[in-house]
């Protein structure tokens, strides 16, 4: 069975209390991953930009303010997380827009640019949505994805798993109100590719100058790449 409708209920639950629930777990530093994303996915010209799995559009709203000559669109499935979206950057030139990214309603060869934030753990073939992202792409377009990454076994390993076994639910309890979602959250994460390994998927789904960097002692990954001419 697929992800898909039990994550569009989930973001749809918790989209009233996501944005203090990541400052809070993050330690106020998931706006500086955004931004780096941002600066990886580059100057679009007059060009179209896409920010898939948008959510309450803090990456499209940081791409608008750096880079305003472009078009820029925010899309995802849960109504509720862009309607707080709409909400938010109402001042600000985004079109917000219900998508699912397994089949993006796109032409081939529409974007400058496409990032996306906490996409891949949430679906069902990675392959298959970094295939349809290249898709949407123009050749030589710039695809950069942030997302958790299961850490590695070092010496804060204990540490960093005791955190995101319970430290993040608990938090998700008291802040979101809503326990499973943060245990969700936990449990994709470990599951999810290694930060090398899905270099190789980005590789796969036709992507060149593929490179990562890794943040928050390991446990947050960003991809980039550049959609094959
Ligand atoms: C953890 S939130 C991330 C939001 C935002 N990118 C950020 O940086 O905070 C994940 C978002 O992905 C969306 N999402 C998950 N699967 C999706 C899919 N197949 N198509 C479109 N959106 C999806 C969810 O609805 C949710 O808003």
């Amino acid at each position: 069975m697929s992800k898909g409708p039990a994550v569009q209920k989930m973001f749809d639950g918790i989209a009233a209390d996501y944005d203090l629930m990541n400052r809070v777990m993050t330690m106020g530093q998931d706006q500086k991953w955004r931004r780096f994303v941002v600066d990886r996915a580059g100057d679009p010209g007059k060009g179209w930009v896409l920010d898939l799995a948008t959510g309450t559009g803090d990456i499209a709203s940081l791409m608008e303010k750096q880079f305003p000559k472009g078009h820029h669109l925010g899309a995802d499935f849960s109504l509720n997380m862009l309607r707080e979206a709409q909400k938010r950057f109402s001042n600000q030139a985004i079109d917000w827009q219900a998508s699912d990214a397994n089949y993006l309603p796109y032409k081939d060869n529409s974007f400058e640019s496409v990032t996306f934030g906490y996409l891949l753990r949430n679906v069902d073939d990675s392959l298959q949505v970094l295939k349809e992202i290249h898709r949407v792409l123009r050749p030589g377009g710039r695809v950069v994805c942030l997302d958790t990454t299961p850490p590695e076994k070092n010496i804060l390993y204990p540490f960093i798993r005791f955190y995101f076994r319970f430290g993040i639910p608990l938090l998700g309890r008291f802040i979101a109100s809503d326990e499973a979602a943060y245990s969700y959250l936990t449990g994709s994460t470990m599951d999810f590719y290694k930060a090398k390994e899905l270099a190789g998927i980005f590789q796969e789904a036709g992507f060149d100058q593929v490179g990562y960097k890794k943040f928050m002692m390991g446990t947050i990954g960003i991809h980039w790449g550049t959609a094959k001419q």
